[in-house]
């Protein structure tokens, strides 16, 4: 099999192409011929160790999602799920891949008009976004704000919340054709990354999604309501300052909370359900898959060169065949 690897930690060009014998598929697994996989912000951090995460060593194969057809079972799986075409979720890796073992537990049968490239590009990052959404207690009529919303998570965050009845879903972003691109999927106030805004955006917000931290976090403490929730839902921008909670105390009389959001936490049913009504929306038209861009796999090192040069709305997809 072809599968692209970390050769070594840090810039796009540490991953590369690799062989691998053809895997087989272990008991509860199934093993997928892909069609799609998604590139996700979260390969970037593991790549460049950004944060620092234990666990990953050299050779790791990236790739959180994948999507494409069974071609094999392991011991104890459901013989129907044979032939069938499928998303899956690999987690932490594994999904950069002509094919891929998964466990059958993860496995989201495709609609029949909904697209692998489709999948790969609403299916984690629409799950985080419905959790991460979910974990603030987000209800309708709340304001939102989105801190990152150009990427997959975000793009996801801001039509689930303009969907769930939201009073106003503000964004971050850097740049105005990005804003209005946001705007078309549900965003009705455009902040710069810097939260800084010319119209008539609210001052503070009930809920903040933030997928960016990094040393601006601590400001966003002065832009919650009273009562307010600020979740954390990735770190594209590294860890805050170590004293970030310092801006959080100070401000203790408006009753705000601050929470970490990870999918991890999510029990796999819970995940399935989830991604399974978000592909039904998709396929229905009443959300929307955001590609950004389809490359071959053996281009790996330029998809994340592109994410590297901010220049991904939306989602990257790998494709194992194509030029
Ligand atoms: N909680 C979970 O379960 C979970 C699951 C998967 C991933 N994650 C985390 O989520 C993050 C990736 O999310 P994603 O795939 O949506 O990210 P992404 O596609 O890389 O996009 C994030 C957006 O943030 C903005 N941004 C980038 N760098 C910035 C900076 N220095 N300051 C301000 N804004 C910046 C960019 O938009 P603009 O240029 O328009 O500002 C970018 O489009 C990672 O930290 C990953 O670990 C969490």
């Amino acid at each position: 099999m072809k599968a692209v690897a970390i050769q070594a930690f840090g810039g796009p060009e540490g991953l590369a192409v690799i062989d691998l014998p053809d895997p087989s598929p272990g008991a509860g697994q199934v093993l997928i011929a892909t069609e799609a996989i998604g590139v996700g912000g979260v390969d970037a951090v593991i790549r460049s160790d950004l944060l620092g995460v234990p666990g990953f060593q050299e050779g790791h194969i990236l790739g959180g999602e994948v999507a494409g057809t069974v071609a094999a079972i392991g011991e104890g799986v459901d013989t129907s799920w044979l032939g069938r075409r499928v998303w899956a979720f690999t987690g932490m890796g594994g999904g950069y891949a002509d094919q891929v073992t998964a466990a059958a537990a993860t496995l989201v049968p495709l609609p029949a008009n909904l697209s692998a490239v489709d999948a790969v590009t609403v299916g984690s990052s629409g799950m985080v976004a419905h959790f991460g959404l979910r974990h603030a207690h987000f209800a309708p009529g709340e304001s939102v704000l989105v801190r990152g919303a150009a990427g997959g998570i975000g793009v996801m965050a801001v039509q689930l919340a303009a969907r769930g009845g939201a009073g106003a879903v503000a964004v971050t972003t850097s740049s105005a054709e990005r804003g209005d691109r946001l705007r078309k999927l549900g965003a009705t106030h455009v902040l710069d990354r810097a939260g800084e805004t010319a119209e008539d955006a609210p001052a503070s917000y009930d809920v903040i999604i933030d997928i960016v931290a990094g040393a601006n976090m601590p400001s966003l403490f002065t832009k919650l309501n009273p009562n307010g929730r600020l979740v954390a839902v990735g770190a594209v921008a590294g860890y805050p300052p170590a004293d970030f909670g310092t801006a959080m105390i100070s401000a203790f009389r408006k009753s705000m909370s601050f929470a970490t959001f990870s999918a991890d936490t999510v029990p796999e049913p819970d995940r399935r359900a989830v991604t399974t009504d978000l592909f039904t929306a998709t396929s229905r038209g009443e959300l929307h898959a955001i590609v950004h861009e389809v490359l071959p796999l053996r281009k790996a090192v330029l998809a994340h060169q592109k994410m590297e040069a901010g220049e991904v709305f939306g989602r990257i997809v790998l494709t194992p065949s194509g030029n």
